[in-house]
């Protein structure tokens, strides 16, 4: 079976596009390298020890997209590439609406072109805005609080008026809630560029003493602690969540949903406090103020996608701290 990966050089593509190489897939990869780097392509070889055949181009343009589809008739098409910056797709929204629009409808009519009928596409927990309550399950309401969000509710919307009208579609859409860690091998993980934004990453960077100390925002929360509980699942669990859809979109079951989670909420200082103990490091830190738009709590309900994925996460806590350490001692 062949796979293309659009966003195959980033940090879940590439972890994926190792699950896809082992399981025996033949894998392509396309992306346009605006948050990842070609050597990607060679760590996903050096780690499988087979080839991959490597696209740089940009979806937002139909021609090539076209072009490179019509060539590799795919037999499944899992959608990763788009941008992904909360901060930034509030401050420019234009690109993140044209960019992760623009590339999805590429795509599809691409893929329409060739009469491949098989979508895996990225979503995120984010869609669930501030969760009424917890376990979060596929059918709780979804809305948005800032474009990037936004994008992810209306490529959901536009994958089901699609799916409506060809009933030989296949769709798997994925909510993942937070991926953290990197592959045991260290070759490929979570590379942002400038400060991080997102936890792991600034932790990672703090304990490397390439940035002073974390800054927690906000320790008057109705948790456990105070600091925010997060559903944070390792990235090699998450790629291998792509490798069951692959399964489930040849059973012909049309739209699906899954959250890709743990089931399980770990808080802020949880986080540090166990990256601390497993790499023998210490992540200095201090408490601010709450980051505007984070809700407290987040969590999966994992059950849907145990019982009809067949996924199950094997990788724990100390494996994702372990892993995101590593990682960020061979490159930076
Ligand atoms: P990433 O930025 O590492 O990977 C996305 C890749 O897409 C990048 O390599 C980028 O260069 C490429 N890309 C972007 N626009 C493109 C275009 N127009 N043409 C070709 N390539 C393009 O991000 P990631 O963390 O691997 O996320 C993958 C997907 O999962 C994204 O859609 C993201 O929104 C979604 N997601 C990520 C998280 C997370 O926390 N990492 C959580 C929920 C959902
Ligand atoms: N946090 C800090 N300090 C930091 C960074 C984060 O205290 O420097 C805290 C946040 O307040 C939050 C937790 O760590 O409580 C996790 O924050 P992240 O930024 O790592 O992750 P979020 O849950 O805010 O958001 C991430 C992605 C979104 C995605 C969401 C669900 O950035 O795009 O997970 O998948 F939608």
């Amino acid at each position: 079976m062949k796979i293309l990966l659009t966003g195959g050089t980033g940090y879940i593509g590439a972890h994926t596009a190792v699950e896809a190489l082992n399981k025996g897939y033949e894998v392509v990869l396309v992306d346009n390298l605006s948050n990842s780097k070609k050597s990607v392509v060679n760590a996903i070889e050096q780690i499988t020890n087979k080839k991959v055949k490597f696209y740089q181009k940009d979806l937002c343009n139909k021609k090539d997209t076209f072009k490179i589809i019509a060539k590799e008739k795919p037999d499944q098409v899992i959608h990763f590439a788009g941008l992904k910056a909360v901060g930034e797709s509030v401050k420019i929204p234009l690109k993140y609406y044209e960019n992760n629009l623009v590339s999805t409808l590429n795509v599809l009519e691409a893929m329409q072109s060739v009469g491949c009928n098989n979508f895996i596409f990225s979503s995120s927990a984010t869609v669930y805005g501030e969760p009424k309550k917890l376990p979060i399950t596929e059918e709780f309401l979804v809305s948005a609080t800032n474009p990037y969000g936004r994008t992810k509710l209306f490529i959901e919307e536009i994958l089901r008026d699609y799916a409506k009208a060809n009933p030989n579609l296949n769709i798997c859409i994925l909510r993942y809630f937070n991926p953290v860690g990197a592959h045991p091998s260290a070759l490929i993980g979570e590379d942002p560029n400038g400060i991080p934004n997102n936890l792991m990453p600034y932790i990672t960077k703090v304990a490397m003493k390439k940035l002073p100390e974390l800054k927690i925002f906000g320790n008057d929360y109705p948790t456990k602690d105070g600091t925010g509980v997060r559903d944070y699942i390792h990235v090699v669990d998450l790629a291998r969540a792509h490798i069951c859809a692959i399964d489930k979109n040849l059973e012909n079951t049309g739209v699906t949903v899954y959250n890709v989670g743990t089931g399980v909420g770990y808080s802020v200082l949880e986080m540090v406090q166990t990256f601390e103990k497993v790499n023998n490091i210490l992540v200095p830190y201090s408490f601010v103020a709450r980051r505007a738009g984070d809700i407290p709590e987040c969590y999966a309900s994992n059950a849907k996608a145990e019982k009809e994925l067949r996924f199950k996460t094997q990788l724990s806590l100390e494996d994702m701290v372990k892993s995101a350490y590593e990682y960020e001692k061979k490159h930076n």
